[in-house]
C-alpha cells in the first residue's frame, strides 16, 4: 500500500488551522474543503483518463487534451465530515460522480455502522473511486466502506483515499486488507486515545464541521 503525505506547504497550512482549537465552524469547514481541494489534486495527478483532440485558438489550430468525460472519477464521501472534504472535487475533477456513504461510529465499541448507502449495486469494470474521510482513526470505518465498495465489483488497486490526519492504527488495518491501495494523507499523528480519538489530531471532524 503506498501512503503519501504530499509535502506542500499549502496542506500543512490547513491542517494547521484544522488542529487549532480556536478555529470556528465555518472556518474548520472551508479550511477542510481547500485541504481536499490539494489532496484531490496529488491524488488525482497520474490518475486521470484523457482524450487528445484539436481546437481552434484565436490565432490557429492545437492539439490538446481533455479529461476525458466518458470516465469519470467515482467519488464517495464518508458522511458526515468526508462532505466536507470533498467539496471542491468538481474543481478538480472535471468528470466525477458522487455516491454518498454514510458510517457512524459508536463511542463505546468504536465499530462503525452504515446509515445511507448511495452505491450503485455494481461499479463498471475498471472504475476509479476516491473515498474521503478526514479521519482514518482505528480504521474501521474506511474498510467498512472499502469492503462494500469491493463487495459491488471495485478492485481495491483502483481506488484512493484522501483523508485529513491518519494514525497508525487505520493504516496498518488498511495494507493489510487492501496492499494495493493507495492513501493521501495531510499528516499521520502517533496515537488514539482512550476514547479512539486521534492524538493530537483535529477533535471530531463532522461535529466541528456541523455542530
Ligand atoms: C469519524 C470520522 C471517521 C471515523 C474514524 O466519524 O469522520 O469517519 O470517525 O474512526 P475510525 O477510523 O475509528 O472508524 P464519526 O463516526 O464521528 O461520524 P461523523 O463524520 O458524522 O462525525
Amino acid at each position: 500500500m503506498l501512503v503519501y503525505v504530499p509535502p506542500h506547504p499549502l496542506i500543512k497550512h490547513w491542517i494547521s488551522v484544522l488542529r487549532n482549537d480556536f478555529t470556528p465552524p465555518p472556518m474548520f469547514k472551508s479550511a477542510m474543503a481547500e485541504l481536499g481541494r490539494f489532496l484531490i489534486y496529488e491524488a488525482s495527478r497520474d490518475w486521470l483518463l484523457t482524450v487528445s483532440g484539436e481546437v481552434n485558438t484565436p490565432c490557429g489550430t492545437a492539439q490538446v487534451e481533455f479529461i476525458d468525460p466518458r470516465e469519470p472519477v467515482k467519488v464517495v464521501p464518508i458522511l458526515r465530515a468526508g462532505l466536507v472534504l470533498v467539496e471542491h472535487a468538481g474543481s478538480v475533477l472535471p468528470a466525477n460522480q458522487t455516491y454518498h456513504v454514510g458510517f457512524v461510529r459508536d463511542e463505546t465499541t468504536l465499530q462503525p455502522s452504515m446509515y445511507l448507502n448511495k452505491l450503485p449495486e455494481r461499479f463498471a469494470e475498471g472504475a476509479r473511486v476516491l473515498v474521503a474521510d478526514p479521519m482514518l482513526a482505528t480504521g474501521g470505518t474506511i474498510v467498512a466502506a472499502i469492503e462494500e465498495l469491493t463487495k459491488r465489483g471495485v478492485d481495491h488497486n483502483l481506488l484512493r483515499v484522501v483523508a485529513a490526519v491518519a494514525a497508525p492504527p487505520a493504516l496498518k488495518k488498511l495494507s493489510e486488507k487492501f496492499p494495493g491501495l493507495r492513501v493521501y494523507v495531510g499528516m499521520i499523528d502517533e496515537e488514539l486515545n482512550e476514547k479512539g480519538y486521534i492524538v493530537p489530531g483535529l477533535g471530531d471532524a463532522g461535529d466541528r464541521s456541523f455542530g
